[in-house]
């Protein structure tokens, strides 16, 4: 993603549009899966102001199918999920997959007289879509919607399909300039490099700890004892030296603030083992990694 830098995604995504708009490149066809989560991604995108969801849908990707914003109901609604499979279309999935009871604790719709589930539609789709993205750290690696006990036996996205072409975007919630960066890659340039976990490198390259604002007092050994100290957390139980994401260099929303920023340390939300391997998330009087 050499020609995509972080620091130039907003130029990327106004790249995007512009080769959409000047027939270069066609607008993305896309469906979005919601199953087993929160919601955040969602909520992380629909908060974005700077691009917003209004631009994303009207410049970027026709979004065929998506739950939480569809005016479509009931059986029609099921049937545009149906009509996308004869287009070049991409899979977009947030939340983790539920595999017990056949995948019934998620139920998309009821198409005559068929519960469909999450897992019959993301099996369905996944066939002919030309990329497949997880959105979030659920979809990404199961995270919290698997965390223990995992009543609904919940996988990412990953294992569900048994594949390793999906395109990863972790995070909880996944930071919206990533999702619009990956959208407008694939539109400049196709598919972008992905690590061994389908993390685009662009993203997910480098250890938050390398890039944070706080290192310098790190380096010096100088801690923070308690939230809202101005030092280095890492003996507050910081996750940022083993959490591969550019949250210190993305930030959010153009806010020029991240969690650290926030003087809340890095609960490693982006990492494969989210949640139960970084608890507990805050640790008074010694390091916790
Ligand atoms: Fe590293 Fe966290 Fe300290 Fe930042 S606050 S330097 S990420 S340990
Ligand atoms: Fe998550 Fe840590 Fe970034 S908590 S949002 S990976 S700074």
């Amino acid at each position: 993603m050499e020609d995509c830098p972080i620091k130039n995604q907003l130029n990327s995504i106004k790249e995007a549009v512009e080769k959409i708009e000047n027939g270069a490149k066609d607008k993305l066809n896309a469906v979005w899966i919601e199953t087993s989560g929160c919601f955040g991604e969602v909520i992380s995108l629909f908060d974005g102001l700077t691009p917003n969801i209004i631009y994303l849908l009207d410049k970027l990707v026709n979004m065929t199918y998506f739950g939480s914003i569809m005016a479509d109901e009931g059986d029609h609604a099921y049937e545009r999920l149906l009509e996308v499979m004869n287009k070049d279309y991409i899979l977009i999935v947030s939340g983790a997959i539920p595999k017990k009871d056949n995948g019934l604790f998620t139920v998309l719709a009821t198409y005559k007289n068929e519960k469909i589930t999450a897992s019959k539609a993301i099996d369905m789709l996944s066939e002919k879509a030309k990329h497949i993205i997880a959105v979030g750290t659920c979809a990404s690696f199961g995270g919290p919607t698997a965390a223990n006990p995992n009543i609904s036996e919940a996988v990412s996205l990953r294992e569900f399909l048994n594949r390793d072409d999906i395109i990863s975007i972790p995070g909880c919630p996944a930071n919206l300039i990533w999702t619009y960066g990956i959208l407008s890659y694939l539109v400049n340039n196709g598919t972008p490099e992905l690590d061994y976990l389908g993390r685009p490198t662009a993203y997910y390259g480098e250890l938050i700890h390398d890039n944070c604002e706080r290192r310098r007092y790190f380096d010096l050994g100088i801690f923070a004892k308690k939230l809202g100290d101005k030092e280095c957390m890492f003996m507050l139980g910081c996750k940022g030296p083993v959490t591969y994401a550019y949250c210190p260099i993305s930030k959010w929303d153009l806010s020029n603030n991240w969690p650290v920023g926030s003087s809340t340390v890095c609960i490693g939300c982006a990492n494969p083992g989210f949640p139960d391997e970084n608890e507990p998330f805050i640790q008074y009087g010694g390091k916790n990694l």
